[in-house]
């Protein structure tokens, strides 16, 4: 008897299959890629084909591992485009040449991606931590996994970041991104690793996610708007914040984008995990563009630090709170 399926699997296969079919497919091993090999080359020629297609297209990195060293993988592209990533893809280590870029893997400037597949995003960070931040706070010069730079109407589900030197995904610039069913896994003592940060962004939603980091699970940056987390799993990892005064000031400046845009809309329902940091909510806006309509709901973060108990903090906000609410928001007001 061959191998049984359940409705669900079929379902799934013929939704993958219908995908495939609409698509112009481009797989990069017939572009040379293979496991023995650095593959950013073939990858980059994949890309540039996908992208130039007329009709829906896909870059498909089939199962395996991969080396890719630094890569940017630039729109705009002629018509929607899927990243369809599921094997491993493995970031050289720290004292490689990435090109004094702080991105391991960049998309940029593009409508309509979306990235799928399974696989992993694996920014070997074990070669990193601790090693040349060591007594500096902000590692902005190690590499972030995955960079999304003016994206828009995209979407990023079923793939893992795994390990990154720095932050596992930056968003910066961009409109109308969900990720669903996205990981993201490193230790907890991983330096600097935040999970999401987000900023000068516009309707972006994080829904049914993992995040297991060494910093904060997802940090939102100045000039963001509608920003919905819900149902994430966050842990080990510092909780959330939004706005950390100062604390992204290397974010680059952005043409067209002001900087100085209120951080608003922002709700984080559904959030449950463990949290490190005896800080595990910093709420922390500026007094010139105080942070509104933040809504917190059924927040249950477990503390598995060692300093007692633990608190969120607040500065020029006052969030609208129901639910649960482990720990009690805005407990301390940042001086
Ligand atoms: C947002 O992006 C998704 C995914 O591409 C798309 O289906 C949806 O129509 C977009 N929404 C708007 C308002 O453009």
């Amino acid at each position: 008897m061959g191998p049984k399926l359940n409705t669900i699997e079929i379902l799934i296969l013929l939704l993958v299959a219908s995908n495939i079919a609409n698509a112009q497919f481009f797989d990069v091993t017939k572009n040379g890629a293979n496991a023995q090999v650095d593959i950013s080359q073939a990858l980059l020629k994949t890309w540039t084909q996908a992208c130039a297609s007329k009709t829906r297209s896909e870059v498909y990195i089939p199962k395996g591992t991969y080396k890719l060293s630094q890569t940017n993988l630039k729109g705009p592209c002629n018509a929607p485009i899927v990243f369809n990533l599921q094997g491993m893809l493995l970031a050289p280590p720290v004292n490689s040449n990435f090109k004094g870029s702080d991105s391991w893997i960049s998309f940029s400037n593009i409508n309509y991606l979306t990235i799928t597949g399974g696989g992993t995003f694996n920014g070997q960070g074990k070669t990193a931590w601790g090693h040349t931040c060591k007594n500096t706070e902000y590692c902005g010069s190690l590499p972030i996994n995955v960079r999304l730079d003016f994206i828009t109407n995209s979407v990023v589900q079923y793939v893992t970041s795994l390990d990154s030197k720095q932050f596992h995904v930056n968003v910066l610039g961009c409109r109308n991104v969900t990720f669903q069913h996205f990981k993201v896994s490193a230790p907890g003592n991983s330096i600097n690793t935040d999970g999401i940060h987000i900023g000068r962004s516009t309707d972006i939603k994080v829904l049914n996610s993992v995040i297991q980091t060494g910093d904060d699970c997802i940090s939102i940056g100045d000039g963001s708007k509608q920003i919905v987390v819900n149902q994430l799993t966050c842990g080990p990892g510092h909780g959330i914040s939004i706005g950390s005064l100062g604390k992204y000031q290397n974010e680059q400046p952005v043409q067209g984008v002001p900087s100085k845009v209120r951080l608003s809309d922002i709700s984080f329902t559904n959030i449950r995990g463990t949290t490190s940091s005896a800080i595990a909510g910093k709420l922390l806006c500026s007094k010139a563009y105080p942070c509104q309509n933040v809504k917190l709901a059924n927040i249950n973060l477990k503390y598995t630090g060692s300093q007692g108990s633990i608190t969120s903090t607040c500065k020029n906000v006052k969030p609208s709170i129901s639910g649960t609410q482990i720990p009690k928001p805005c407990l301390t007001t940042a001086a």
